[in-house]
C-alpha cells in the first residue's frame, strides 16, 4: 500500500502547485479496500499499482465532495478538508484529484478507462439518489439497495472487473464478486454508524439519520414498530439527536434484533460474492469479504 501512496504523491507533485501538496497531505489515507482487491485479482506490477493509485485518487475525490455535500467535518479520525480549507477548496481539490486520475486513466486500455469512468458517472448518480432520498424518511429497502449499489458498489465492481481483465479471468464472475462485496461493504458501514462510537469510527456516530440517510437498520426498525413509535421514529429524522433519543433508537434496535438482521443481509451478499469466484480458489478473495464483514470501522 505504501507503493501506491508514493505513486499518488508523485502524481500530485507532477501538477507542480505547492499548496496542493500541503492540502493533499491533510487527507488521511484510508483502508484502500479497492487497491487490495485489485492486487488480489491481478498480479502486482507497475501497471496494476498505477491503476490502484488512480482508483484511490478518484475515491478520495468522491469523499472530498461527499464531505462538502454532507457538511461533515471529520473523516478518518481527522478534520475533513472542508473543515480545514473550506468547502470551495475541498471541491476544487476533488476536481483536481478526479481529473488527474482521469488523465492517467486515459493511458490505459479502453476496457479499463471506460469501466472506471462509467463507474464514476454512476457513483455520482448514486450520490444524487442519496441526497434526494434525504428529503423524507425512506421505507423502501429496494430503493436503499439500488442507491448503495450506485453510490458505493459500482466502483468496487468496476475495480474487480478491471482486475479480472488484467488477470485474464472471467469478467462477469468478478463483476458479481465486486458488486456483492460493495453492497455488503455499505451495509456494514451503515450498521457501524449505529453500533460504534465516534472514536472508533473516526467520524461522528449515529450520524446517518441526522444527515437524512434512512439506512437499512432504520428501514427494518420502522417495519417492526407500532404506529405510535413509527411516528416517533419519523419525528427524529434529520434531527440533532438528544441523548435520550439516541438511547431510544439503540434500545429499539436491540429489542427487535435489527443489527443481527442487517448483518445477515450483509453476510448473504458476502457469501454471494465468495460463491461467484469460488472456482478460482483464490483464498484471499474470501478473506477480503470476511474481514470486511468483521471490521469495526
Ligand atoms: C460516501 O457515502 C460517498 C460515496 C461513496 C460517493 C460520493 C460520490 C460523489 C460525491 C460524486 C462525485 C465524484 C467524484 C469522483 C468527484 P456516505 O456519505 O454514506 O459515507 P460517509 O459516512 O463515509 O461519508
Ligand atoms: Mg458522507
Amino acid at each position: 500500500m505504501d507503493k501506491i501512496d508514493t505513486i499518488i504523491t508523485n502524481m500530485i507533485k507532477e501538477l507542480d502547485y505547492e499548496p496542493l501538496n500541503e492540502m493533499f497531505a491533510n487527507i488521511n489515507s484510508g483502508k484502500k479496500l479497492r487497491s487490495k482487491l485489485l492486487l488480489k485479482i491481478a498480479t502486482e506490477n507497475e501497471n496494476s499499482l498505477k491503476l490502484c493509485a488512480i482508483i484511490e485518487l478518484i475515491h478520495a475525490a468522491s469523499l472530498l465532495h461527499d464531505d462538502v455535500i454532507d457538511e461533515s467535518y471529520t473523516r478518518r479520525g481527522k478534520a475533513s478538508i472542508n473543515a480545514i480549507y473550506g468547502a470551495k477548496n475541498a471541491i476544487m481539490l476533488g476536481d483536481i484529484l478526479y481529473s488527474k486520475g482521469y488523465f492517467e486513466l486515459s493511458k490505459f486500455d479502453n476496457f479499463i478507462s471506460q469501466n472506471i469512468s462509467n463507474a464514476v458517472s454512476l457513483l455520482s448518480i448514486g450520490e444524487i439518489m442519496d441526497v434526494s432520498m434525504g428529503e423524507e424518511f425512506n421505507q423502501s429497502k429496494q430503493k436503499y439497495l439500488k442507491m448503495i449499489y450506485y453510490k458505493t458498489a459500482v466502483l468496487i465492481e468496476a475495480t474487480a472487473k478491471c482486475g479480472a481483465y488484467l488477470g485474464k479471468f472471467d469478467i462477469d464472475d468478478f463483476a458479481k464478486y465486486g458488486k456483492n462485496l460493495g453492497i455488503a461493504f455499505q451495509i456494514i458501514d451503515d450498521i457501524l454508524d449505529v453500533t460504534q462510537d465516534s472514536k472508533t469510527l473516526g467520524k461522528p456516530a449515529l450520524n446517518d439519520y441526522k444527515e437524512g440517510k434512512t439506512t437499512l437498520p432504520y428501514i427494518y426498525l420502522y417495519e417492526k414498530l407500532n404506529d405510535k413509535d413509527k411516528k416517533y421514529l419519523i419525528s427524529l429524522f434529520k434531527k440533532d439527536l438528544k441523548d435520550e433519543e439516541q438511547s431510544w433508537i439503540k434500545e429499539n434496535l436491540a429489542k427487535f434484533n435489527i443489527i443481527e438482521k442487517c448483518l445477515n443481509v450483509a453476510k448473504n451478499y458476502g457469501n454471494d460474492a465468495i460463491n461467484s469466484v469460488k472456482k478460482y480458489n483464490i483464498e484471499d478473495l474470501e478473506n477480503i469479504v470476511k474481514s470486511m464483514i468483521d471490521r469495526t470501522f
